[in-house]
């Protein structure tokens, strides 16, 4: 029986995403006729070639200008940009309820909602200590208004948010103020899936909620009438791989009103004068989309969606919980030859609540780390694309490797003023051998049986592998053996 006969009999449920193989043979040929396994997808998500190929054809086909106008060119624009907006509230079903504004990417989004939020002194800002660094960044204008921030914990090892510490945390609202709270509806770190419960207990509790929904939604359905965030941000070539250059803002209207800009720009204003200094807002999204809009990008926004929906959510879920339940079991059976694990799983190490992001690091023999910069580069000899690092989720990471303050403090004072991620890890090592960063793999929709079979046979090329020597070694993925360099 081969490996992959074995894997569906134990994920019968695998046979039911069979139409992704064929799309992955007629939309992402590429990865094959390359050679390419892409495991990546937490970091990007990979296009169909037709979402290509249409946005040129109506690139090609219309005479597009400057949206807002009231020339042909223009309107047609307006009108494109305007149905892609639209596509958007519907397809997360908030349409009514909630205005789309359209962005650069999901960190725009945020430093949208950073910036108008009317923190003010005595006002709180909690954050889940997993976020992205784009949302830990929102705590600087918190901060500089004079409210308070504070993080709700992680558990170890599993990386949930520590729900009793949240919700102590989510009782010390202060009801004369704003408060804002946020989390991600999936890590980037870790994959896993935090309650979205949260939602409105934080709201019942006088909390306004930001979902980070980022790294969720490009394998998950996110509906706004069943989960009503006051924000949502995402990127969307996390989702569907094309175009890039264009993110969204989801905001309730409600809420929508008590944000304030703190600037105004082309595109921005209903009024502006020099002689009177004073200026008028537009209303809705218009105020918030400063200057020209990627508006011939903003179409294909509308292409991915469709592209999404007739792939199927529910499809393309099965199938990374398959992979990934598989790849997690064999990736902490792998054994050096004295027994020792040669694989650390942060995070969950089962399918509950979690998606098909896999953060690890690899060990020896002895149980030394494996530095990962240097198996990313034996990844990549091999045509692998996987991720290393801090993914700019740096309260996972330290929570992962049990980073304290003191440790951060120290590795602070040791590395100086010109601190970077490398320098810093060095600092970690001494201490205890900790880990400042790790490798990620990712699935998305066009993902297969043999991308994370063949990521299998190169992490169990580790067998036996001393850390000191592996920076001397290459590895030949076909037979899964270790070649000396120069060999
Ligand atoms: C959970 C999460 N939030 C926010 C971001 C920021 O996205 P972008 O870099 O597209 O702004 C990312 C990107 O990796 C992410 O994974």
């Amino acid at each position: 029986m081969t490996a992959y006969d074995l894997f569906l009999k134990n994920h019968s449920s695998y046979a039911t995403t069979h139409p992704l193989d064929a799309l992955r043979a007629s939309e992402y040929a590429r990865l094959d006729t390359r050679d390419h396994v892409y495991l990546d997808f937490t970091g990007g998500g990979l296009y169909a070639a037709s979402q290509v190929r249409e946005h040129a054809q109506m690139l090609s086909e219309q005479v597009l200008g400057n949206p807002h106008s009231v020339n042909p060119s223009s309107m047609e624009m307006t009108r494109r940009v305007e149905q892609a907006r639209a596509s958007v509230l519907d397809y997360f079903n908030g349409t009514g309820e909630y205005t789309a504004i359209f962005t650069l990417n999901a960190s725009g989004a945020l430093k949208l909602v950073g910036e108008s939020y009317p923190f003010a002194r005595g006002a709180r800002l909690l954050l889940s200590t997993d976020n992205h660094n784009s949302v830990n960044g929102i705590r600087e204008f918190a901060l500089r208004a004079g409210a308070s921030v504070s993080y709700a914990p992680l558990t170890r090892p599993e990386l949930r948010i520590d729900m009793p510490a949240m919700e102590a945390l989510l009782a010390q609202v202060d009801g004369a103020h704003a408060n804002l709270m946020a989390f991600p509806a999936q890590s980037n770190f870790s994959g896993v899936k935090h309650p979205l419960e949260l939602v409105a207990s934080a709201r019942a509790a006088g909390w306004h909620v930001l979902l980070d929904a980022a790294a969720f939604v490009p394998t998950n359905r996110l509906d706004l009438r069943a989960v009503s965030p006051d924000f949502v941000v995402m990127s969307f070539y996390k989702m569907f791989g094309y175009p890039t250059g264009v993110g969204c803002l989801l905001v309730r209207n409600e809420t929508l009103q008590s944000l304030q800009r703190p600037w105004f720009g082309g595109g921005t204003v209903n009024f502006a004068t020099v002689q009177g200094r004073m200026h008028v807002l537009s209303g809705g999204e218009a105020g918030f989309e400063d200057g020209t809009l990627n508006y011939l990008s903003i179409p294909a926004v509308e292409l991915g969606l469709r592209h999404l929906q007739q792939v199927g959510m529910e499809t393309i879920r099965t199938r990374i919980h398959c992979l990934t339940d598989w790849l997690i079991k064999q990736l902490l059976a792998l054994r050096h030859g004295n027994g020792r694990p040669m694989v650390r799983l942060y995070g969950p190490a089962n399918m509950v609540e979690r998606g098909g992001t896999v953060t690890l690091n690899l060990y020896d023999p002895e149980g030394h780390l494996v530095d990962y910069r240097r198996v990313e580069e034996l990844a990549a000899q091999q045509n692998i694309s996987l991720r290393t690092g801090c993914f700019c989720n740096p309260g996972a990471g330290e929570t992962a490797e049990d980073l304290s303050e003191d440790d951060m403090r120290a590795g602070l004072a040791e590395a100086g003023a010109d601190i970077n991620l490398q320098r810093f890890l060095h600092v970690m090592q001494d201490r205890g051998g900790k880990s400042a960063g790790a490798i990620r793999v990712s699935m998305g929709l066009a993902s297969n049986f043999a991308d994370v079979e063949r990521f299998m046979r190169f992490a169990s090329g580790f067998r036996e592998q001393t850390a000191l020597t592996i920076g001397t070694v290459s590895f030949d993925i076909a037979s899964c053996r270790v070649v000396r360099d120069g060999g």
